[in-house]
Order: C-alpha cells, then structure tokens, then sequence
C-alpha cells in the first residue's frame, strides 16, 4: 500500500516536473542528441573536418596566377563580370508553410556582396518576396522590411512559377525548391556569368583574381577531405563547358531521389575528367571552417576579449576574412539555424563578439543594432512600423 502510494506519487511528481519543466529540458535533450549523433569518434564528420594542404593547382587558381588558356592565348578573355546573384523564395509560401521569409541574415549576405564584394551589380531572383506571405507569385517585394531596405542597391528580378516547372529535367518529378534553385542558378551563371551565392553565403572581400581566370568556372572544395565542391557559391563565365557538361548530366534524373549528389558530386566528377575547364579552390577558400558541430560551435561561441582583438587584427590584416586563403563564409544554416543564426539580431551581431559576428558586423548599415538608437525599441529592424515611414 504505502509502496504503491510512493509509486504514484513518484509518478505524479514526474509529469508535473515534466510539464514545469519540460520546455526548458527538452531542447537541451534534443540538443545533447543531436551533438552526440554528430561528434562520435566513427562520425563522418571528422572526415570533413580533416587538415589539408592546399595544393598548387589550387592556389595559382586562388590567386589568379595560371597561364591563359592555350586555345585562347591570342585573344584577349574578357574578365568576369563582378555581378551578384541570389536566389530567394521560389516556393508558394502558402502550399508550403516552412518556405521562411527574406530575413536578417539574408540582409546580411546581400550587404556582404555589395560592402565586401564591392559588387558592380547585386541581382535578387525571386517568385515569392511579400511579408506577410501571399500566395499569388510576384505580390509586393518590398512589403518586406529587409528588401525595402536594400532596394537601391539589389535589381529584383522575378522568375514566374511557369519558367521555374519548365526548369524540371523530369517534369513529372515533384522537385524541392532546393533542385529547381541548383538548376537556376546554373543557367543564370551560363546566360549571364558573374557569382553565384546562396542566401546563407557570406563574400567577404572582392574576388578580384578569380574573375580573371582563364578557366570556365571557378568553385570551391567541400571538406578537409575534398569530398565534393559545393553549388552555394560560384563564379562562372557565359557559357562554360563545365556548366553544359554539368547540364547534361541533369537529362532525364529524377532529383526527388537525392538530396545533394548532383550539387555536390557530379561537379566534381566533371573536375576529376576536365581539370582545365574549372578551377577547384582549397578548401579553405569558400567553405572552411565546415558545416561539422564543432566548426559552426566555433563561428558562433562568444571570444574573450583578447580573441576579439586578435581576430579583428587578423581580419584587418586579410581584407576581411579570417585567414589569408578565405574569400567567403557559408554559414550553413540547415547546421547552424536553429543552434545560433536564428537568435541574432542587428544589436547581437554588433555588440557580441563571435568570429561569425566580427566577420559580419561591418556588413550593417550604421543605423542598425545600436543601442543609443534603438531607444525606441520598434525601430530594431524588423519592426514593419518603422518601414512603413517613409
Ligand atoms: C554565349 O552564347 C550565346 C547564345 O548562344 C551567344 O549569343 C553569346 O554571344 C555567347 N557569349 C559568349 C561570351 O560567347
């Protein structure tokens, strides 16, 4: 009796701790899950987060030191164009609800174009901008703060639902979003040329060399391990041979079997077979440090003050970056988002010191995250009272 009663009331207490404190508990479960599924000694990510030695192939491409190109030697190429492209909102926010809005750290990959890349033109390529959500294509780009405030320094330039199905391989096939935005942004790139970067992707300072390069199209490595080269930033000259190749090799695949082998793999298959029609970037260059648990804890855990000092000194010293090879910074946000880049805001990046907020802090607009003038609290940014002011 008296044990079932201690049984009971054991119980009883259990739920009603839970229920306390269940809300508070259970994120740090998920997360103490999550880093021990990530950081065990068989994980794959020790692999990517592996040391390496950039080689010379890769470094004369980094620092615009190979040869010109043997069928084009007597003419002069023309250099890259220092143009900017971003893809953002192709999917109907109203069939699917998760599709996010243009938010802050978006403002800050665009800022990074214009500030760090010193961009000649920056061009957002959209089907959905409007916040609120609506659910008809092209409605109102700038009811978004974040636009409105880039807007005379961003082109908008709208893709209708129409053009982007056409852009399916497989039209039958139900694509992410994702897939038909890697497929865009290769034709943006082979119609046009310039940079592409994806919305969570970071320039740091001009690509000045890589634009000069005799070579079709310039990415970068994935991993210690040279495991791919990833599709989130790339720079590219009108019609390279590399992107054809990479097209063919689209005919006919049904994408909504995979996730990223034909955004990450395939180019790099076509490097392996036509080294000379792509320059492969260290490691370093684009995606470092990478997407593991303790490379993201890393961009985001807070830096004494001495860390601080030192890092500005290194970032002063490297125009902007955090080591002489780097040129950007992805942030991978499908690691990162919910762990750090979802609680930052203007006034987190400006006063918190973290090498993610160093690297991106001179990327604000000066009006922004500052204490003295966010006295009035609804004018920290996102706040559509303050936009509709004129
Ligand atoms: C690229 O191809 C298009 C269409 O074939 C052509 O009009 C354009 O001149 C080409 N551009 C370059 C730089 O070769």
């Amino acid at each position: 009796m008296t044990s079932f009663r201690r049984k009971r009331n054991f119980t009883i207490l259990t739920i009603v701790s839970l229920g306390l404190f269940g809300p508070f508990i259970l994120p740090s479960i998920i997360n103490l899950g999550a880093r021990i599924r990530q950081t065990h000694p068989f994980s794959y990510q020790w692999t990517v987060q592996q040391d390496f030695v950039s080689t010379k192939d890769e470094l004369d491409c980094l620092y615009g030191r190979l040869p010109p190109s043997t069928a084009s030697s007597d003419v002069e190429i023309e250099p890259i164009p220092n143009h900017v492209h971003f893809i953002y909102g192709l999917s109907n926010p109203y069939v699917k609800p998760g599709a996010g809005t243009f938010d802050f750290l978006c403002y800050l990959a665009v800022r990074s174009a214009i500030v760090g890349m010193k961009a000649d033109k920056v061009s957002l390529h959209y089907t959905y901008l409007a916040d609120p959500p609506a659910p008809e294509p092209n409605t109102s780009p700038l009811s978004n703060p974040w636009i409105y405030r880039l807007k005379d320094d961003v082109t908008l330039e709208y893709h209708s639902p129409e053009e982007m199905a056409a852009l399916k391989s497989s039209p039958g096939a139900t694509w992410q979003a994702a897939h038909i935005s890697d497929i865009l942004r290769l034709k943006l790139l082979q119609e046009q040329g310039g940079i592409y970067l994806d919305m969570d992707a970071y320039g740091l300072r001009p690509f000045t060399d890589l634009l000069k390069s005799p070579r079709g199209m310039i990415m970068g490595h994935e991993g210690g391990d040279r495991g791919g080269l990833c599709n989130a930033i790339m720079v590219a000259r009108q019609n390279s041979t590399f992107i054809d190749r990479w097209f063919g090799e689209y005919n006919n695949v049904d994408l909504s079997k995979e996730w990223n082998y034909h955004s990450v793999r395939v180019p790099k298959q076509i490097q392996l077979a036509h080294a000379d029609e792509v320059c492969a970037l260290p490691p370093s260059s684009f995606f470092w440090p990478t997407w593991t648990w303790h490379h993201v804890e890393w961009m985001h855990q807070p830096l004494s003050a001495d860390e601080a000092r030192h890092w500005a000194v290194e970032m002063e010293k490297n125009g902007g970056s955090l080591y002489g090879e780097q040129l950007a910074y992805h942030a991978w946000s499908q690691m990162a988002w919910d762990r750090y880049l979802k609680k930052l805001t203007p006034e987190v990046v400006r006063t918190r010191d973290t090498r993610f907020n160093l690297m991106v802090r001179g990327f604000l607009q000066d009006d922004l995250g500052r204490r003295d003038l966010s006295e009035d609290k609804s004018c920290d940014g996102l706040s559509t009272s303050c936009r509709l002011v004129e």
